[in-house]
């Protein structure tokens, strides 16, 4: 049965704060419980700017590991690996490069504008050029149709789908496509073909996408079928050979609500974050020192939380009643900003608390992070050869 499958991958940028925590990892523990997910460290994509300093790369990962673990994200239910372990992506990779115009790797807007703002790096590279290409084979080796990204990776995925089109009306005509997708309708049973047929129909001579989508629902609930015979079936649903690779859909992430300590979006390079296994004494004081509203200079002045980076935390962090508690004691010089800001010490750390308990323990245990990783590499090679598998075939490259 086909079912909706979800990737995402990270660089691995090291331990992770609390802009990451809100932004990307709740998501990902949201999606573990409703989809298959596969959650990988790109830790090649990194090797593309960093190609400098690959040493740091390793420990980044397993930092960053140990931080998704800490957070919730759970390997009973989401298979987690590292890119570099599955190498099948750089085959699919190469394959995808021999028919992939270079101008439409330039064109990725992502290409010009990385190359302006990284400017002490060289990155008139073959490597970064083809970023774009490397996340395409990451996603479609695992056919996964739903990539939870933020806006700025949007080009990225669609990048993906225009290569899986291309790839799939390159090579997707097998001989003898239509007789073995009529043998095909036929395993789907007498009443169930017969239906394929119709829809098939009424898709291709009037057009109707409701019946497009409904013969996809046949194909998708039925049980009988290799995955050969599904790829064919979707392939000759609209008059097309095999669908060997799958077209993948942002899943558009909400943009993070997490300010970081300076109103400003929490971002490593701003110097505004609070990372997840912060020190408590550490966190309580870069809450306790952060800005308030400059206009609120003495204790007696009334301030605007408008206009107060910790009011945006209280958006984060508190309830109503706190909430109404801190703008009639801002605005009427009521409250001091320090104890403002104690609700939200008070909640960062409790919400930290727990994260921090299980990042400890996983630190003390290098071993059980060892075999989560490895096992998630061997679940993510397994998926991988299948596909690589059809490709390869499809190409004309299973020999032996
Ligand atoms: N480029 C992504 C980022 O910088 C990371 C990434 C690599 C990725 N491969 C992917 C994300 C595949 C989603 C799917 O955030
Ligand atoms: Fe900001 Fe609170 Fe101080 Fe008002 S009282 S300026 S909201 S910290």
């Amino acid at each position: 049965m086909y079912v909706d499958r979800v990737l995402s991958g990270m660089r691995p940028t090291g331990s992770l704060h609390l802009g990451h925590y809100h932004g990307v990892l709740k998501n990902w523990i949201r999606l573990q419980h409703d989809y298959e997910c596969l959650f990988f460290v790109a830790d090649w994509h990194a090797l593309t700017t960093h190609y400098d300093a690959p040493l740091a790369i390793e420990d980044n990962t397993r930092q960053m590991v140990i931080d998704w673990l800490a957070a919730g994200v759970d390997p009973a239910k989401a298979i987690l690996f590292v890119q570099s372990q599955v190498i099948e992506h750089a085959e699919l990779h190469l394959l995808l490069s021999m028919m992939t115009p270079l101008g439409w790797l330039e064109r990725v807007p992502t290409y010009k504008d990385q190359q302006e703002k990284l400017t002490e790096k060289d990155l008139s590279t073959y490597g970064f050029l083809g970023y774009p290409l490397l996340q395409a084979a990451d996603i479609l080796i695992y056919r996964a149709n739903r990539v939870p990204v933020g806006e700025d990776q949007v080009p990225h995925i669609e990048f993906a789908r225009e290569i899986a089109r291309r790839f799939n009306h390159l090579y997707g005509k097998e001989p003898g496509h239509e007789e073995k997708a009529r043998a095909a309708v036929k395993k789907l049973g007498g009443k169930q073909s017969r239906r394929y047929d119709e829809l098939r129909t009424r898709y291709q001579q009037e057009g109707d996408d409701e019946a497009l989508a409904a013969a996809r629902v046949l194909l998708a609930e039925a049980q009988s079928l290799s995955l050969s015979d599904h790829e064919r079936l979707y392939g000759y649903l609209e008059g097309g050979g095999k669908m060997i690779l799958t077209e993948p859909e942002a899943l558009l992430t909400p943009a993070s609500k997490m300010p970081g300590l300076d109103g400003q979006k929490m971002s490593k390079s701003y110097g505004n974050t609070i990372a997840l296994r912060e020190e408590p004494e550490a966190v309580s004081k870069k809450i306790r020192t952060m800005p308030t509203d400059p206009a609120r200079v003495r204790r007696t002045d009334p301030g605007d939380p408008d206009r107060c980076p910790v009011w945006q935390l209280h958006q984060v962090y508190s309830g109503d009643e706190v909430k109404a508690w801190v703008r009639q004691g801002c605005v009427s010089a009521g409250i001091g900003c320090i104890e403002c800001k104690q609700p939200v010490i008070d909640a960062v750390l409790a919400e930290l608390a727990p994260i921090q308990e299980r990042a400890r323990a996983l630190t003390e245990d290098p071993d059980t992070v060892r075999e989560i990783i490895a096992e998630g590499c061997q679940k993510a090679r397994h998926l991988a050869r299948e596909t690589m598998r059809d490709v390869r075939a499809s190409m004309g490259l299973s020999f032996g």
